[in-house]
């Protein structure tokens, strides 16, 4: 049985509404706990927000609301936000929640009588946006890093927090854990950050300054530094001391955080962590920035990214899938929405996408949707190394998923459905099918890539969970969640014979960037017999025009467009076309009829739909008339 599994995301300031960024870790984190649970049940995963502090009373102020008004709003759109994007926690934390307050309240007791906390005179340069007091050396030309403001000197009476005492500790900790901060990069910045002598932390704020805060329990007249009521939400949330989920998910901790949240991370925390007499975390987890079209995101710009825009246009799934492929955990990445649209286009809709509707289709065409039962001699001859190569996807896999490496998790994914894509054409389906005698072989074929699509379909589920229930829906699995654990993926061969696969579904439509959209309708230019001839163009041009047969498999309306019917085509491999014809047929009379497809037209959005190619008819004054065939033919058959 695996080893319990606990992480956070940063608990988000809440004078900001969420944004891509917040979308990422907390995505990352769900991503990483759907992983565990396809090990172990035991995980917890812990979200939420940070309440207190000057900055909270500032948004408040400007939107004319109390504190505690204004923090429940914001609090509440980060809470109401996850569920869209299937963020799976466990919990939700706020910092003004009565239990956190208490365990607050508790480690400043312990550490206090302890000895580690003294008050002091302080005078220094103090940043109202970090909600802390920087060293000259900290400073870029005199301005807070982060802000690019100049602090103010402020000079105060204080509580401070003996960091010093644990700079030798520390040092020794991250150099006996070589995991402890990860990726190596953010491990080595701190190592160089100790190298100087590490100032005591001020951890009050005086109430005649702020007094939106966690009194202090030994002076009523100070509140507690934002950090260190912040950090302690790890523990409190799981019931620190004595809470039975603090014994048993503490001792595995990971957080997730970005780089602009490492120093409060890697130092103040272990160190509170070591005075309060609590062991460390385990790992933290420290991811780079996005960035939009190379610019720093922010609200002066104007470029701020909202998360539920993109998901409203691409898909949620889609959305997962690019920000974990497209950052390399550690790095900072650039946002653009053309990246968006190539990686749907070629990942999901061309390689996932058309494997599947290819392998459904011929399990349809050929062995009437059901599952083979396979001799395994026959398949051992026909495997072709595909159940090694399946096995060593899944070892890698877990190896990069372990160590927050999505994009090469995902990528060796995509290695193996290139492999099976490779494994159809070698073995060539279609020319067994034509012989008898080799049905065995088209069984143990068959049944191959079904098995392959089973393994593909546990193995993207934590980055794309609607997707992989999808695919699992279509190959007649029973649903559970996780959809399966990792030991079901090692094992091939484990796909039920003899169930009946439903017909398949389109996983992924090819998309169109959104700035690129509103192309012309197909047949909006109807031309009269007489009208003049186009130029004359060679037999090369005209061969750049990819027409296909296709047939019919489901016509609908459009809403509130008139002209438009959706249709959805099987053209070898399944297709969405909005073709131009509603006024002129029925909806069910085209359902089984072939058309002929402009197959190689740029896709085009029309009324919010995705019309992945175009219908060829002759446009006539009474309307539109489908070109036709003299007698069916597959689909997919090239025109010439
Ligand atoms: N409240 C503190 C964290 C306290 S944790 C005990 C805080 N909040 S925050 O709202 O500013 O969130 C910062 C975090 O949001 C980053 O560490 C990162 O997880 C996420 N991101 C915010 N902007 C980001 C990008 N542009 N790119 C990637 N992630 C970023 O700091």
């Amino acid at each position: 049985m695996s080893r319990p599994f606990y992480v956070t995301t940063p608990i988000y300031y809440v004078n900001a509404r969420p944004h891509l960024g917040h979308a990422y870790t907390t995505t990352v984190a769900d991503v990483i706990t759907r992983f565990h649970r396809m090990r172990t049940p035991d995980t917890y995963f812990l979200t939420g927000t940070d309440e207190h502090g000057d900055k909270v009373v500032e948004a408040a102020k400007k939107e004319n609301l109390s504190p505690r008004a204004f923090v429940d709003k914001i609090s509440a759109l980060f809470r109401n936000l996850w569920p869209e994007l299937q963020i799976s926690n466990d919990h939700f934390i706020r910092t003004t929640d009565e239990a956190h307050i208490a365990v607050v309240k508790a480690v400043l007791e312990k550490i206090w009588k302890s000895g580690d906390i003294y008050f002091s005179e302080y005078e220094g340069l103090y940043c109202f946006g970090c909600e802390r007091f920087y060293t000259e050396r900290e400073l870029v030309e005199g301005k807070c890093p982060d802000h690019e403001t100049e602090p103010e000197l402020i000079k105060e009476a204080n509580y401070f927090f003996k960091m010093s005492r644990y700079q030798d500790w520390l040092i020794d900790h991250i150099h006996q854990n070589p995991e402890f901060i990860r990726p190596e990069r953010y491990r080595n910045e701190v190592l160089a950050f100790l190298r100087d002598p590490l100032d005591d932390l001020c951890i009050s704020r005086p109430k005649s300054r702020l007094k939106w805060g966690i009194t202090l329990p030994f002076d009523d007249n100070y509140v507690t530094y934002v950090w260190f009521d912040a950090l302690l939400n790890y523990v409190s949330a799981l019931g620190y001391p004595d809470g039975e989920k603090f014994k048993r998910f503490w001792p595995v901790a990971q957080h997730v955080v970005a780089k602009d949240i490492l120093k409060p991370h890697g130092i103040y925390w272990p160190t509170m962590l070591k005075a309060a007499g609590i062991a460390p975390y385990q790992h933290l987890n420290v991811h780079g920035y996005w960035n939009v079209d190379k610019s720093k995101m922010s609200k002066s710009l104007g470029n701020v990214i909202d998360p539920l825009e993109l998901i409203k246009v691409y898909g949620l799934d889609a959305f997962r899938f690019f920000l974990m492929r497209e950052m390399t955990f550690g790095l900072d990445s650039s946002f653009n929405e053309e990246a968006l649209v190539n990686r749907i286009n070629s990942d999901l809709a061309n390689d996932l996408g058309n494997l599947m509707s290819r392998v459904l289709s011929m399990a349809h065409k050929y062995l009437k949707g059901t599952v083979p039962q396979v001799d395994p001699d026959v398949e051992k001859q026909f495997n072709l190394g595909l159940g090694d190569q399946a096995k060593q996807c899944v070892t890698e896999y877990e190896n990069f998923m372990e160590g927050f490496q999505f994009h090469n998790a995902l990528r060796v994914v995509w290695e193996f459905i290139s492999q099976m894509n490779k494994y159809v054409d070698v073995t060539s389906p279609w020319v067994l099918a034509k012989e008898k005698t080799s049905r065995p072989q088209l069984e143990a074929v068959l049944y191959n890539l079904l098995e392959g699509l089973r393994i593909i379909s546990g193995l993207i589920y934590p980055v794309m969970p609607a997707t992989a229930e999808k695919m699992q829906k279509n190959l007649a699995m029973a649903p559970a969640d996780p959809c399966c654990s990792l030991d079901q993926l090692r094992a091939w061969g484990s796909l039920a014979a003899g169930t009946s696969l439903p017909k398949s579904v389109v996983l992924f439509p090819r998309v169109t960037l959104e700035s690129e959209k509103g192309a012309a309708a197909p047949n909006s230019e109807p031309a009269s017999p007489t009208k003049p001839l186009k130029p004359e163009i060679s037999i090369e041009e005209f061969a750049k025009v990819d027409l296909r047969v296709a047939t019919v498999v489901r016509a609908e309306p459009v809403p509130k467009a008139k002209k438009l019917l959706k249709l959805e085509l099987d053209l070898g491999s399944p297709r969405t076309v909005v073709a131009g014809i509603a006024g002129s047929y029925d909806p069910q009379e085209l359902v089984g009829k072939q058309v002929v497809v402009v197959a190689n037209l740029k896709p085009a959005k029309l009324m919010g739909v995705v019309s992945n190619g175009m219908v060829v008819a002759a446009v006539t004054d009474s309307g539109p008339v489908l070109a036709a065939l003299d007698k069916p033919v597959p689909p997919g058959t090239m025109l010439r």
